[in-house]
């Protein structure tokens, strides 16, 4: 079988590219290996991690782009249609300039063959021009994010500090598909966490990040071995997963 080729993109320090790196090198998981990994920031530690593990890296600078949208020396890509239907000058720019870095993104998931996308700390939202290209098929996903908090509670930039100031019992990280809203995709897998009486918050978080190691690379693995089926669910454009058992494995 071959392997599934897939591609990880972090903003900062990276340690669930790491646990996912081990996870792969210790043959916990399988049939997967890691094809390219990219950031947002050149100086992410994520970044030295891949370097370390010899694996190629690539970066996506959005600031620049917005700049050369604004100087005209960067223009939209062919294929966007649908900067003319948005008014507002700042906002065109914004998603003219977004598209093209994605347009960039594009041409490294094509170059390096992606199966399957990896969100890890990534902290930049995809446009509907990036998802109508790389995942068309909305009962076909194959961009993943991690989150650190029991979705649909807490979305946003700060779930281990908003759950922690909010005084949750529970808690834990979630693995979810990724749509076109802001942490709203198909959950694959979540885990439970209890608080403990005695818990500061870095132990708080501690306890949320080590959930995290394992559960991602766990979810990578539902989806190397094609046990994820995607469902339409009772809610209106709200699809569902579906972990189907291992005997009934797609692919
Ligand atoms: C994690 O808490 C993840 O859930 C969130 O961003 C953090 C990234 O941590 N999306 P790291 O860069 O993997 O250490």
């Amino acid at each position: 079988m071959r392997k599934k080729r897939i591609a990880v993109l972090a903003s900062g320090n990276g340690s669930n590219l790491k646990a996912i790196i081990i996870a792969i090198a210790t043959g916990k998981l399988k049939n997967v290996e890691i094809v390219c990994v990219g950031s947002n920031k050149t100086d992410a530690y994520a970044l030295e991690r891949a370097k370390e593990a010899g694996i190629p890296t690539f970066t996506l600078d959005y600031k620049a782009a917005l700049q050369g949208v604004k100087d005209r020396t960067i223009f939209a890509p062919a294929d966007l249609g649908w900067q003319n239907a948005v008014e507002d000058e700042a906002t065109t720019q914004k998603l003219t300039s977004q598209a093209f870095v994605e347009n960039e993104l594009l041409d490294y998931m094509k170059k390096y063959a992606v199966d399957l996308l990896v969100c890890a700390g990534y902290m930049r939202v995809f446009t509907k021009y990036f998802l109508d290209r790389f995942q068309p098929d909305t009962f076909n996903p194959r961009v993943m994010n991690i989150h650190p908090s029991l979705l649909p509670a807490f979305p946003g930039t700060d779930g281990y500090g908003d759950t922690w100031k909010y005084g949750v019992k529970v808690y834990g990280p979630t693995v979810h598909f990724i749509n076109s809203g802001v942490d709203t995709g198909p959950i694959i897998l979540q885990t439970a966490l209890y608080k403990k009486r005695n818990d500061t918050f870095d132990s708080f978080k501690e306890r949320g990040l080590r959930a995290e190691w394992k559960l991602y690379p766990e979810c990578i693995q539902l989806f190397v071995d094609g046990r994820l089926i995607v469902e339409p669910g009772e809610e209106k454009e709200r699809n569902l997963v579906r972990i189907a058992p291992q005997k009934f494995a797609t692919s």
